[in-house]
């Protein structure tokens, strides 16, 4: 069901992220069309997890974007933008204490609010389609016994909110900011996200294979790397460092 031209509602599907890619594959997406499911059957997160959310209760949303004008090395910028179009979404309901935990976790102080898992589609050496699939926490106040460290807005705020109108919202911020940021240099962006990043100038601790060591998080590169201080300056690609 279309609620405007380009945000549709769902019901139920299995991923809206599927859901995207199956349009996009059938020729039948163009940029900005976005799906927001009510309830999703087999959520998809980083890393293969299961993504659980409650239905009714969250965004679960899935854009298409047509990259265009970037090329691949610039990932990382698309990536960026929509973190930052989230944290400035999430912010301005739930305060300063929102941050964005690289590459991009939604965070309100230690605990997460939300995430974003971005598929693409290549064709040779061309970006054709970005999906960029956005699950955030709401109106949720109960979770999995594997989800102790999850936050919403109702639980920050103690008030209800509508999803779907946030999610459409947020749908119309990630345009204008992919608009806005667009026109500069990637290193702006890249300064814009670092100001909001979880851990900036704090001694985390990350886990590389099974070695768990101290670290000074010092900002992102352009090229989307963790850049750590500790007894030397390191550079991390995503997947080669954990959280601990
Ligand atoms: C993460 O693991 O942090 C990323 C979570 C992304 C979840 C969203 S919910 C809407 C979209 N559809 C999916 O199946 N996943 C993304």
């Amino acid at each position: 069901m279309p609620i405007s031209p380009l945000f549709y509602l769902l019901d139920s599907v299995d991923s809206t992220n599927n859901y995207a890619m199956a349009r996009v594959h059938a020729g039948m997406a163009k940029s900005g069309m976005t799906w927001f499911a009510v309830e999703q059957s087999s959520g998809k997160g980083q890393r293969g997890k299961l993504w659980e959310s409650e239905p009714g209760k969250n965004i679960a949303m899935s854009m298409v974007l047509e990259p265009k004008q970037f090329n691949l090395s610039e990932q990382f910028f698309l990536s960026a933008v929509i973190a930052i179009a989230c944290f400035e979404f999430f912010s301005a309901y739930a305060g300063d204490e929102t941050r964005i935990k690289w590459p991009n976790d939604l965070y309100w102080r230690d605990r997460k609010a939300g995430g974003i898992l971005i598929e693409n589609v290549f064709q040779g050496k061309d970006w054709k389609y970005a999906i960029a699939g956005i699950g955030i926490n709401i109106n949720q106040v109960r979770y999995g016994i594997d989800l102790k460290n999850t936050v919403s807005l109702k639980q920050i705020t103690g008030k209800d909110f509508d999803p779907i109108s946030l999610g459409e919202g947020l749908c119309a911020l990630i345009l204008a900011k992919l608009e806005e940021l667009g026109q500069n240099p990637i290193e702006k962006t890249i300064e814009a996200y670092n100001q909001h990043l979880f851990g900036l100038n704090e001694v985390v601790k990350l886990k590389k294979g099974n070695r768990v060591f101290e670290t000074l998080i010092k900002g992102v590169s352009s090229a989307g790397r963790l850049v750590t201080v500790d007894e030397s300056e390191r550079e991390f690609e995503f997947g080669e460092v954990e959280w601990v």
